[in-house]
C-alpha cells in the first residue's frame, strides 16, 4: 500500500520531513464515482443537499457531487477541532453556520477523514436538532481504530489506518490541502524516516 516516498524538505531547510503516497488519484476517483452512484440509487427521484465540513472536505465535495446524477446543492459548516497540531484538542465548536434551513431535506454530510468521531458526533446532534428529512453521512476516509464516540459514515472511501494523512484536501498546519493523492505525513519529530 505505501509505495512510493518522497522527500520535502520543511521550511527551516534544515530538517526533513518525508511523505509517501497511500491512496492514488486515480483510485481516490474510482472510489469516489462509486460513491455518488450508490447515493444517486439510494435517493433515486428525490433531491440531496451536501454539507461539506470545511476545510477539508471542500474537494471530495467538489469531485462528489459533479458525480451524483440527482437535483443536488450545497453548503458549508466550519467548526474547530483540530487547531495548528496533529491531535485533536476535542473541543468542537461552530465557525461558519449553514446558509440555510436543512428542515425537510435528505441532507449528506460530507467529510475529508472520520478519526475520533468528536466532530461528526457533533455535528450530527446539531444537524438533527434541525429537523431534516434524512441525515446520511460520507467521509473519504475512515480511521476506525481512534474512534472516541460510537459515530459511522453511511459512505466511506477509504478505511485507513492510524498515520497521519495529508492531500486531497487533507492539512498539516494548513499545508498540503492541494496534493491530488493522499499521503502519510512523517515528521522529523515521528523517528520513523
Ligand atoms: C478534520 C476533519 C474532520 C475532523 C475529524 O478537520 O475534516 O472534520 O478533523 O476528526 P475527528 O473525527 O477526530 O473529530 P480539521 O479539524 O483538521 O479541520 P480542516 O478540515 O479545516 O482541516
Amino acid at each position: 500500500m505505501l509505495s512510493r516516498r518522497e522527500k520535502a524538505g520543511n521550511m527551516a531547510g534544515k530538517d526533513v520531513e518525508t511523505r509517501e503516497v497511500l491512496i492514488r488519484r486515480a483510485e481516490i476517483d474510482k472510489r469516489v464515482r462509486a460513491v455518488a452512484r450508490q447515493i444517486t440509487r439510494d435517493f433515486k427521484g428525490e433531491r440531496v443537499h451536501l454539507i461539506g465540513v470545511l476545510k477539508g472536505a471542500c474537494i471530495f465535495l467538489s469531485d462528489l457531487v459533479r458525480e451524483i446524477n440527482l437535483e443536488s446543492s450545497i453548503d458549508f459548516i466550519a467548526v474547530s477541532s483540530y487547531g495548528r497540531g496533529k491531535e485533536s484538542s476535542g473541543q468542537v465548536r461552530v465557525l461558519k453556520d449553514l446558509d440555510s434551513s436543512i428542515a425537510g431535506l435528505n441532507v449528506i454530510l460530507v467529510e475529508d477523514i472520520l478519526d475520533t468521531g468528536l466532530t461528526l458526533s457533533y455535528l450530527l446532534r446539531v444537524l438533527r436538532q434541525r429537523r431534516p428529512k434524512t441525515l446520511r453521512v460520507a467521509a473519504l476516509l475512515d480511521k476506525p481504530s481512534r474512534r472516541l464516540k460510537p459515530v459511522e459514515a453511511n459512505y466511506v472511501g477509504f478505511k485507513i489506518p492510524n498515520e497521519f494523512v495529508v492531500g486531497y484536501g487533507l492539512d498539516y498546519a494548513e499545508r498540503f490541502r492541494n496534493l491530488k493523492d493522499v499521503y502519510v505525513l512523517h515528521l522529523p519529530e515521528d523517528g520513523t524516516h
